[in-house]
């Protein structure tokens, strides 16, 4: 057979492409890579950075980091990502090589690793997809087996990642009620640094389940390489990080296995959550527009959907309202543009009415004292006044004082042999390992959107966490499933929920911040970032939550003042321009404002529909932090196409007047020209001397402006139009 030299060449290049390829598996963006390269049978990561355009020679270097999934039982005494007692008591894993696939459709890249234990038949499957524009990367794994009876899994991580730089500074996203994520930055020394929760419910309230890891230097806006990672889970997680003796940093994260061991039957799958990753050589804003964007193309529900402003009745009314009080609200929300009227706790329970936080939870009938004309009635008034109307549940709670108690305790999370349950906000944690009363939750919003099919709103509560372990419907050894069938259970709800009722907007919220990440976020569409809505109090956790995730889903509301957390007194300006900063809505009675107030009120809320896309699709840019010394914060928002933008400023401490409060924007067009207009005054002076003025994107990105406010709990939002120069 006669072959040509070219035919030669071809064959000897699939050759070597062939075996590169089975000793490489490269996971990649358009700017990050994820390589993993095999050696002597087992699988390392070889690199998690930026982005390699070639891989040849790295079949000649030998393996950096520890295994790409390490196990107990393979030789290191590191942390492992894996711990399992096999059917044979054998408590060692050893996991090898068995092949690997990749395709890809459109911007998606889909990678599996496949692992098994070197002596049983105890599988691993390391699972990754690549989000090319975005520069995501979600990681997750996959655990099964076929040996003779259940495993014990007793670690079960999503992710095992190595770097290697000279210094690793790791923040993290820490508070409590009604303060939610604080961020802190610290440098990592030698050991093991854990971001952690065991409250199994309402898990981000207290730490986000998100971090940052910096390398070489502490994180900053626009340089530096960074890494941000969140896991997708609703339940205890913990995201450990360890420094070695060699200076490598290895974080191992995903579902706290703490009090979680879990038996694995034969055939049976054990999925983890996903850890959603995004690298930047840019520094964090880059990062946090990467997440921002594929929060909205794949993970965020309705992400593409313009959200409508609310008005929400928690602060204006608390428990004391009747219908009168509830559609003299709604007139005065429909007057000022308010789109959707929630009513929230309070309009349910008979035997035991739900006048306080005391009893009635779990009663899911409508209150007919207060409500005498039901739901429809309410309904009708805010769709007379061309409003939605939308109302608040916690389907996964109940008062003792109920008669959900009474008639169903065996359904109640209890830590048995009649021991006292006990109480937070007088309320226990319904059982959401039992398929039952995964029904009764869904059937809680399913029988009342089913009975008032205009109901278009849901907001989602949780008010305690998983205290009281224990479950009378899982077998004795099974208890531990509890917290991790919990989580599962309760994500099975919302995936049933979001598939029936795709025209329902979802907010979830949890005591507030309890529940902001990427896993409710998949099947809701906003969440409710605090409890505190003090404006001082919100660029705080506002700056912190946008690390991660996008303004589109986070509810921001105006409130009265003082404040009813702070006792805080504010301009409603100041309240205003804060909530500009995410979905905004109000959260007072209107009744209770000033003609004046109400004014200012209407016009805010028209201005915010006029920029609410720019803030809701565009992208964020954090110019200064008010982590600074200065005293104030800044932030814009640029439209897609760099026509339209959004500069807010904060003055929330004083600072030395003049002598600060000097803003370079980020994000513009440089070349182009933008008209930039103040709005939202409360007066006729505005804040900067060029007020209707174009100037040109160059000078507002590269020179910077002044904007001269004075004293705290002062503020300005401006408007960006690009000017179409012939
Ligand atoms: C929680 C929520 C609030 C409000 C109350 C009602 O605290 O975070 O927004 O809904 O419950 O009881």
């Amino acid at each position: 057979m006669h072959i040509k030299k070219s035919q030669v060449f071809i064959l000897l290049f699939c050759l070597s492409f062939w075996t590169l390829n089975a000793q490489v598996t490269h996971v990649s963006t358009k700017n990050s890579s994820l390589v993993y390269q095999v050696s002597k049978n087992k699988v390392y990561q070889f690199h998690y950075g930026k982005k390699l355009q070639s891989l040849a020679g790295v079949e000649k270097m030998s393996p950096f980091f520890n295994e790409a999934y390490p196990s107990f039982g393979n030789g290191s005494s590191d942390e492992v990502a894996v711990i399992a007692t096999h059917a044979d008591g054998t408590l060692a894993t050893d996991l090898f090589y068995q092949s690997h696939e990749q395709n890809s459709e459109g911007n998606i890249q889909n990678t599996t690793i496949h692992l098994k234990d070197e002596k049983l038949p105890f599988f691993v499957d390391l699972h990754f997809k690549a989000y090319q524009n975005e520069d995501v990367i979600e990681q997750w794994t996959t655990i099964s087996h076929k040996e003779s009876a259940a495993v014990r899994l007793e670690q079960f991580a999503s992710s095992a990642l190595g770097f290697k730089a000279e210094s690793y500074y790791l923040s993290h996203f820490n508070g409590s009620w009604a303060r939610e994520m604080r961020m802190s930055e610290e440098r990592l020394t030698n050991g093991v640094k854990n971001i952690e929760t065991k409250r199994g419910v309402r898990t981000t309230e207290y730490e986000n389940p998100s971090f940052i890891l910096s390398l070489n230097q502490e994180a900053a806006e626009n340089s530096g390489e960074v890494v941000f990672g969140s896991l997708a889970w609703m339940g205890n997680y913990r995201l450990s990080f360890q420094l070695d003796d060699q200076e490598r940093c290895q974080l191992i994260g995903g579902i706290n296995p703490f009090a979680s061991d879990y038996l694995l039957e034969n055939n049976e799958v054990f999925e983890t959550p996903r850890m959603v990753l995004t690298y930047s050589s840019e520094g964090k804003n880059r990062a946090s527009i990467n997440l921002h964007r594929w929060a909205r193309n794949y993970n965020l529900r309705d992400g593409d959907q313009i959200r409508p402003i609310v008005l929400n009745s928690w602060e204006g009314a608390y428990f004391s309202f009747d219908a009168d009080r509830l559609k003299s609200m709604m007139d005065g929300a429909a007057e000022m543009g308010v789109e959707v009227f929630v009513l929230d706790d309070g309009w349910f329970g008979n035997k035991y009415p739900r006048n306080s936080d005391k009893a009635g939870l779990g009663d899911w009938q409508i209150n007919t004292k207060k409500l005498p004309k039901g739901i429809d009635d309410l309904i009708d008034h805010a769709e007379e006044l061309g409003m939605k109307f939308g109302i608040w549940v916690e389907p996964e709670m109940v008062n003792p004082k109920s008669e959900l108690a009474e008639n169903k305790p065996e359904w109640i999370v209890q830590r048995m042999n009649e021991r006292e349950g006990l109480l937070k906000r007088n309320q226990l944690l319904l059982d959401l390992s039992n398929p039952e009363v995964l029904d009764f939750a869904f059937g809680v919003i399913d029988n009342l959107l089913t009975k008032h099919p205009r109901i278009k709103y849901i907001k989602w509560d949780a008010n305690r966490d998983l205290q009281n372990f224990g479950s009378t419907y899982l077998q004795k050894d099974k208890q531990s499933h509890l917290w991790i069938d919990y989580s599962r259970g309760l994500e099975s709800v919302f995936k049933r929920l979001d598939a029936k009722y795709p025209n329902v907007i979802f907010q979830a919220c949890s005591s507030g911040g309890g529940r902001v990440d990427f896993a409710s976020m998949k099947y809701t569409n906003e969440f409710w970032a605090s409890d505190d809505t003090d404006p001082y109090e919100r660029i705080f956790i506002q700056w912190g939550t946008n690390h991660f995730f996008p303004a589109i889903a986070m509810g921001a509301h105006i409130t009265k003042s003082p404040n009813h957390q702070t006792d805080r007194e504010t301009s409603l300006k100041f309240r205003a321009d804060v909530a500009f900063g995410g979905r905004l809505g109000i959260e007072l009675s209107p009744d209770d404002l000033e003609p004046e107030q109400l004014k200012f009120t209407k016009e805010a809320i028209n201005l915010y529909k006029e920029i609410r896309p720019v803030i809701q699709f565009g992208d964020l840019y954090r110019l200064q932090s008010p982590y600074d010394e200065d005293g104030y914060a800044a932030i814009n928002y640029v439209s897609a196409n760099k026509e339209k933008a959004v500069l807010m400023v904060y003055s929330h401490d004083f600072h030395r007047r003049n002598e600060h409060n000097f803003v370079r924007m980020n994000g513009l067009d440089q070349s182009a020209m933008y008209r930039i207009t103040e709005i939202n005054m409360n007066s006729d002076k505005a804040y900067i001397q060029f007020n209707d003025q174009i100037i040109s994107g160059d000078i507002l990105m590269n020179r910077g402006i002044k904007v001269n406010l004075k004293k705290p709990l002062e503020s300005a939002v401006f408007k960006f139009d690009k000017i179409l120069v012939e």
